[in-house]
């Protein structure tokens, strides 16, 4: 890869933002010596397999992930075009929640649609992609109703199921649901309409699919759901819509291979680390991921998960409480220029902002000039492209005059490739978050609590007093 993604952070110090707001040139220097350390430390945990989702674009996982990958979509294509002759699989819904679904999603608006997933089958080299990461029964109702509408008989409709576990509420009745449509409507064919992506030896999604006789892919070993948008868990789906995957994750061992240097003017991820944590210790624990780009919005719903699940902790690793993590928070460029920053440069000064942008728009629109206007004429002959960058420009301006510490991620193109590094780039970012706070980032022990009431609330057995807990703690009390 010869382009590579760039960082700027020139808008963080204070010969820009001023010396109440702004780091010092001196204390990132200073830190060198601390975020080497760290380098080496994640080098050592990687070495022991602590890490392992850092090691999915690289071999062996890359080379076994793309061929186990490549042949359930070699399989799934075959099986529809074996039905009738030329026909393809048009619609594929994915099930799961979570890391099971976010990473999905921004690859596939990321990469391939756009616009709403309106692109008509007969442009489109795979199938439309659907991914249900909720349990809100209009929202599920609408689209069984829109693909009877489009597919009846299901017969070019596709299920890939994903959850590690198998025992996340929304994903298994989900999967309750999709498996019984597709079974009224195809009978016994519907097993090779599902492609499970679980645990490969264990968990109650194992037993289901080993029982009904799935295709299926592995969420592997040791890879927590947020974490595992490279591995099949992402690289599924994106393969079946023609992304190119291959590219993804030699983006991401590129990006990787950066993130190992001990130097912290050659490592992003070190270098985004330290400033992120500074900021957070001096007060502004609030980061605004910001994407002048639409098309990396969802990357922006991707890393609130991954910074919110794996920072988010009541407990350090030597037990004292904390209550550490900073507060994720998306934001699109240009649209929210014009419904945030105005708390943004005058409310509290209490926030961080990573801009991601585009140096260069595959496609650009230009702006006709053929309306003569006075006050919007200095319009003509410019495009859309450099609109878009100049309110980025300007924005970026505003809050370093409002003394708003910013930096800028710039991908060269949106390409897998770059978003590739993009994702391993957050990544890492977080593996050093984690350290630079000494908590653990790879569990999510009160996500837990939610989960298990919910069982308790739904009648599963085992889990009865969660019923009586939760109607205790929530009673009505007094007047209130
Ligand atoms: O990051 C995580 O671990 C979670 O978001 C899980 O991915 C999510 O809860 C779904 O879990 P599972 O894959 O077991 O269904």
């Amino acid at each position: 890869m010869t382009e590579q993604l760039s960082l700027n952070i020139a808008n963080c110090f204070a010969d820009r933002i001023g010396s109440t707001h702004g780091l010092t040139r001196a204390g990132f220097d200073a830190a060198q010596g601390r975020m080497a350390d760290l380098t080496d430390r994640l080098a050592a945990m990687n070495k022991a397999g602590e890490t392992r989702w850092r090691s999915l674009c690289h071999d062996p996982l890359r080379s076994e992930h793309l061929a186990a990958v490549r042949r359930i979509v070699a399989d799934t294509n075959a099986h529809f075009e074996s039905r009738s002759k030329g026909k393809r699989c048009k619609h594929l819904i994915v099930l799961g929640i979570g890391g099971s679904a976010l990473g999905n999603i921004a690859l596939q608006a990321a990469l391939k649609e756009h616009v709403h997933n309106l692109t008509p089958c007969t442009h489109r080299v795979g199938p439309r992609l659907y991914v249900l990461d909720n349990v809100d029964p209009h929202f599920v109702g609408d689209l069984m109703r829109h693909l009877e509408i489009k597919d009846p008989g299901l017969t070019h409709t596709a299920v890939n199921v994903i959850s590690k576990s198998g025992e996340t509420a929304e994903t298994a009745a989900q999967y309750m649901i999709f498996r019984d449509w597709l079974k009224s409507n195809l009978g016994d064919a519907y097993r090779k309409h599902i492609i499970a992506i679980t645990d490969p030896s264990r968990g109650t999604m194992r037993s289901i699919v080993d029982d009904e006789g799935y295709a299926t892919l592995p969420v592997p070993d040791g890879v927590g759901g947020r974490f595992s948008v490279l591995s099949p868990v992402g690289l599924f789906s994106a393969a079946m819509c023609g992304i190119d995957i291959d590219a993804l994750l030699a983006g991401a061992a590129a990006m990787d291979r950066r993130c190992q240097s001990r130097s912290l003017n050659d490592n992003p991820a070190a270098t985004l680390a330290w400033l992120l944590m500074e900021f957070t210790t001096r007060g502004k624990g609030n980061h605004v991921m910001m994407p002048y780009c639409n098309a990396l919005y969802s990357l922006a719903d991707w890393y609130r998960q991954l910074w919110a699940e794996s920072l988010g902790k009541r407990l350090d690793l030597a037990g004292r409480e904390v209550f550490a993590g900073p507060t994720p928070i998306k934001a699109l460029g240009t649209t929210d220029q014009h419904s945030q920053v105005q708390l943004y440069r005058e409310g509290p000064n209490d926030k961080v902002f990573a801009f991601v942008d585009l140096a260069r728009w595959e496609r650009d629109v230009p702006i006709p000039s053929t309306l003569n206007v006075d006050a919007i004429s200095y319009l003509h002959g410019h495009t859309l492209g450099q609109l878009i960058a100049a309110e980025k420009r300007a924005t970026e301006y505003a809050l370093v005059e409002s003394e708003r510490p910013n930096v800028t991620i710039t991908l060269p193109r949106l390409s897998a490739e770059h978003v590739g590094a993009f994702i391993q780039l957050w990544e890492v970012i977080t593996a050093y978050a984690g350290l630079i706070l000494n908590i653990n980032a790879y569990d999510q022990p009160a996500v837990e609590t939610g989960k298990i009431a919910t069982f308790g609330l739904m009648g599963r057995a085992g889990f009865e007093q969660w019923r009586s807990k939760v109607e205790e703690r929530l009673a009505p009390r007094g007047k209130g």
